[in-house]
């Protein structure tokens, strides 16, 4: 979500002369694009503002920026008390950039941290940054209504919003032109993506708009995250089924495998409704791999709350999942609501059981493939080889194999896998 947010951003300043730089030192403006979901974040944009500011002092033109989530929260520490930055821009304001940059050029702070109901930059064209040419992020919503007791986005990113569908369709097909061959399209819940046509009245929800950017062509690949298990319905379901382009992987973070936690964090599903909606992905979609967001330790997690966590993601055979110890987050519905109750100690271990399950679940999800021929759209070199490729495949694993024959990034190629590691699959091309 915040890399594609970069994007926009670098796509409204090139209208007023800017380019992207890799060399700091080189730089007028420096902005530090920030998200404040866990705790660390906030020491780690401090320590890289107090860096911007050494090269500041050598350099008295450069304007320094904070971007995003955090500037709500943060904007009169960095901008009145510790002086860090020039700019505080909310994830909603970025169009106001240029007028802000000209307030900062005439020696005054800048400020914009307005939430919109409506803003969703759908006429923006993003300028692709760090692309690999072959991959590419499409937002198709801005906000969150969901109210997870844990979470800050509701605050910090404001009201749900869908961006029109025919903007969303012509930026895919403008990648796909330029030789993109896949897209992920990106929202907090795409489940519940809805659009209205103004003129017509026809509703567009998320089913109907996978189906559109599938049809583009059947060479671009189409993934999305995230879902929502109280809002993913069996129609987007069969859509993926239908579409051999529309990848058979879906990310469908649980949280927690209690009910009474998942109760207190207000996901407003249980137990036994997520376990539902795996199972009709595992009988309409039968080849789906699904993953997951987990954390452990939040506020009254007992030991066997915790082993209903470790029970689900086997039962689930997640095929990766991104873990995360409880850090209560100021403002959020938890802080006020519950005491943050169980030691740091105790967080870190269950996480680290979590981990070590997972990494047992991955290797064995991988084994499993060895012997199986898959469709993977190579990406690049690899990373320890330019005599190797990567890419992946449907179910979004990373393949590694040798170059053999004359393919290029954004083609191809049927792999059949003879090793397994926990991240990665090893083959060759058939
Ligand atoms: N503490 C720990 N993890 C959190 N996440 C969100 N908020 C918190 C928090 N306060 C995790 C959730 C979410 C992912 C993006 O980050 O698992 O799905
Ligand atoms: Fe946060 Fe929940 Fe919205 Fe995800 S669905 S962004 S966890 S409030």
């Amino acid at each position: 979500m915040n890399f594609s947010d970069s994007e926009i951003v670098a796509s409204i300043l090139s209208e007023v002369g800017y380019s992207p730089t890799r060399d700091m030192e080189q730089a007028h403006l420096i902005l530090i694009n920030t998200c404040s979901i866990r705790e660390k974040a906030e020491e780690t944009v401090r320590k890289r503002l107090q860096l911007f500011n050494a090269l500041k002092n050598r350099n008295p033109d450069m304007m320094i920026g904070v971007l995003g989530c955090m500037a709500e929260r943060l904007k009169s520490k960095f901008l009145e008390e510790e002086k860090l930055v020039d700019m505080v821009v909310g994830p909603d304001a970025y169009r106001d950039l240029p007028n802000l940059l000209s307030v900062v050029e005439d020696g005054d702070k800048g400020i914009n941290v307005f939430l919109s109901k409506e803003e969703t930059y759908a006429d923006i064209a993003p300028v692709r940054l760090n692309s690999n040419g072959v991959t590419a992020f499409i937002s198709i919503m801005r906000g969150c209504d969901n109210m997870c007791s844990f979470c800050v986005v509701p605050f910090t990113r404001g009201r749900e919003r869908s961006r029109d569908p025919y903007s969303i369709v012509a930026e895919a097909r403008d990648l796909f032109d330029h030789g993109y061959r896949e897209v992920t399209l990106l929202g907090q819940n795409v489940d519940s993506y809805k659009w209205e046509d103004p003129d017509s009245g026809r509703k567009v929800n998320f089913a109907h708009l996978l189906e559109r950017v599938a049809g583009i062509d059947p060479n671009l690949r189409v993934r999305f995250s995230t879902s929502h298990p109280k809002d993913i319905t069996d129609e987007v379901l069969h859509t993926i089924a239908n579409f051999e382009n529309i990848c058979n992987y879906i990310h469908l973070p649980v949280q927690s495998g209690s009910s009474r936690i998942l109760k207190m964090m207000n996901r407003t599903y249980d137990r036994e409704w997520y376990m539902e909606r795996v199972e009709a992905i595992r009988t309409i979609i039968p080849d789906c791999a699904v993953s997951s967001d987990i954390i452990t330790g939040f506020c009254t997690e007992t030991e066997e709350d915790h082993q209903e966590t470790l029970s689900m993601m086997a039962w689930a055979d997640y095929s990766m999942s991104y873990m995360f110890y409880y850090s209560e987050r100021p403002g959020t519905l938890a802080a006020r609501k519950y005491e943050d109750d169980v030691s740091e100690e105790i967080k870190k271990r269950r996480l680290n059981e979590v981990i070590r399950l997972q990494n047992h679940l991955s290797l064995e999800h991988n084994k499993r493939d060895i012997g199986k021929t898959f469709k993977v759209l190579i990406e690049g070199n690899s990373k320890k080889s330019d005599d190797e490729w990567k890419g992946r495949n449907s179910q979004n694993k990373m393949i590694v194999f040798p170059k053999v024959g004359n393919h290029q990034p954004g083609d191809y190629v049927y792999v059949k896998i003879t090793e397994a590691t926990s991240a990665t699959l090893l083959g060759h091309p058939v």
